[in-house]
């Protein structure tokens, strides 16, 4: 999924139950599939099967075989759930694309995972405005079978959950999941791999974001809450991980922050000030 926009969430005590999914119950239609969609899954699939090793991390690398992903086959959402299952707990849910950000981090607290279930069209291999399939569940999958990964999924969006009303926070948690979950970075003995869904979806970016081209910095909380992004062009700017753990170690960190703007939000003295802010003065006083 894209990072959310805007969001207006329950507190965490009003998290829906596991069996009340707020996004209305779907399937996947597994026999829908056209010839056509099974042969863009197997020109997508082998490209990237080309293009990630030695790129990716070896974590996403062994869990795309561990959920069962092949050239040959679309995904079934019912077996894949079974590896997760016993993985972490995490789950894949069908959606029909955009879902409110609302839902969004409902579900990601949770430990559900939405995901589209189109595909992009044999014309448009290369690009698609909306995430389709093959980012979501090519993309996505593989990594919520990593347990500091879907520890550190539940652990952002239960922080975003009390502050619905907060359009700083809002943004603040966008920027996290954009910079690490759609298009991060991680050292490792071996060098820099990609761990973002964003890149491991995507045949150009992959090579290109390990490139002499973009800048890349140390994984820092603040200075990612402070960074824009964009979403119709490939990054300048990545941020770089030492390990898993240090992702999910953040979540102190970026509670902390979460608590410092949303006293600033809040002081009637600042309103005034708040409103005529941009996200980056917001965080200088932190
Ligand atoms: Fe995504």
């Amino acid at each position: 999924m894209n990072p959310p926009q805007t969001l207006e969430l329950p507190t965490a005590n009003a998290l829906p139950q596991k069996n009340a999914n707020p996004v209305q119950a779907m399937q996947q239609d597994y026999d829908n599939y056209s010839p056509d969609d099974f042969a863009v899954w197997q020109a997508l699939f082998t490209r990237q099967a080309a293009q990630l090793p030695g790129r990716a991390h070896p974590l996403y690398l062994k869990c795309v075989g561990d959920v069962g992903f092949t050239a040959s086959a679309i995904p079934r959402f019912t077996e894949v759930n079974e590896v997760l299952a016993s993985c972490t707990g995490f789950e894949v849910v069908t959606v029909p694309g955009w879902i409110p950000e609302r839902e969004f981090f409902s579900l990601l607290a949770q430990r559900r995972f939405p995901a589209t279930t189109w595909l992009r069209s044999r014309a448009n291999l290369d690009y698609t405005p909306e995430p389709d399939m093959f980012h979501d569940v090519y993309g996505h999958v593989p990594m919520l079978a990593v347990p500091a990964m879907a520890d550190f999924l539940e652990g952002l969006a239960r922080i975003a959950l009390p502050h619905a009303q907060n359009p700083l926070i809002i943004e603040l948690m966008a920027r996290i999941y954009w910079f690490t979950v759609e298009f991060g970075l991680i050292q490792t003995v071996e060098g820099l791999r990609i761990y973002g869904a964003g890149i491991l979806s995507s045949g150009g970016e992959s090579a290109y974001c390990l490139s002499e081209v973009p800048a890349r910095a140390p994984f820092d909380i603040q200075q990612i809450m402070a960074t824009a992004f964009y979403k119709d062009r490939m990054q300048t700017l990545y941020f770089v991980l030492n390990s898993f753990e240090q992702l999910y170690h953040s979540l102190p960190e970026i509670e902390r922050v979460v608590q410092v703007v949303t006293e600033v939000y809040n002081d009637a003295r600042l309103q005034g000030l708040v409103e005529r802010m941009a996200t980056r003065a917001v965080l200088q006083l932190c």
